[in-house]
């Protein structure tokens, strides 16, 4: 059993805890304030996780997701999630964010602009191409023959191959996509978003956009 921090109770937060809590993983959901305003929350939509300020739900985890809307990534302190292994799977979503010319100006994808912000935080991209309904609609376990793969990318290969488990633990097959920069294949626009691939077709995609 792996302890999980979701950073975010809002719909990929909670679909994702419960994902977490299916897989067998201690499970803990911290929103931006006080714990006591999500608490009803989070025991309705992830019964057996439990809420916590954002710093008390990081101490000690095994890993933690970023899971806050992308204009908001800021407000997350970096202090508390230094030397963490930390899943980016944030969207720039124009009609949530807004504008966001920084991340619209970066080539080598946004997760580099966040990791810029997470000084020493080990940050891997991921989980960003489906929808919230998906993580639990889409899960099958491992060999099922329409198993969806997601692509992991990364600068530390420690850090991917912590993340790829939890990704394969939850029900699909990780696919790793290469360093960070190669996150920007996994985004709105991209050939991997939305789509259902299987770990062949991804990995094939993500190559043809490299090429
Ligand atoms: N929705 C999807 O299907 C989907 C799929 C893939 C990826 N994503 C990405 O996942 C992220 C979250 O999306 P969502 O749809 O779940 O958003 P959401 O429903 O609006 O929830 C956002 C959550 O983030 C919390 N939050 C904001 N600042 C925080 C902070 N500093 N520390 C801890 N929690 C904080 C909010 O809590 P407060 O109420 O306290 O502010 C809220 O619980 C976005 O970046 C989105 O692009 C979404």
């Amino acid at each position: 059993m792996s302890s999980i921090a979701i950073l975010g109770a809002g719909r990929v937060g909670t679909s994702l805890a419960r994902a977490a809590l299916a897989a067998g993983d201690d499970v803990t959901v911290a929103a931006s304030g006080d714990p006591a305003r999500i608490r009803l929350i989070v025991e309705m939509l992830a019964p057996g996780a439990r809420a916590a300020t954002a710093a008390e739900a990081v101490d000690g985890a095994d890993l933690v997701v970023l899971a806050v809307p992308m204009h908001e990534f800021r407000t997350v302190d970096p202090a508390i999630l230094a030397g963490r292994v930390v899943i980016d799977l944030m969207n720039q979503w124009e009609p949530v964010d807004g504008p966001l010319p920084e991340l619209d100006a970066a080539e080598d994808g946004s997760s580099t602009i966040v990791q810029r912000h997470f000084t020493g935080t080990r940050l891997v991209k991921t989980l960003n191409q489906l929808g919230y309904h998906e993580l639990e609609e889409d899960a099958r376990a491992a060999g099922h023959q329409r198993r969806r793969a997601l692509g992991v990318a990364g600068d530390d290969a420690e850090a991917v191959a912590v993340v790829s488990a939890f990704v394969d633990r939850i029900g699909f097959d990780p696919v790793p996509v290469g360093p960070l920069a190669a996150g920007a294949a996994l985004q709105p626009g991209g050939p991997v978003f939305g789509v259902f691939h299987d770990a062949e077709s991804l990995a094939a995609a993500v190559e043809r956009v490299a090429a």
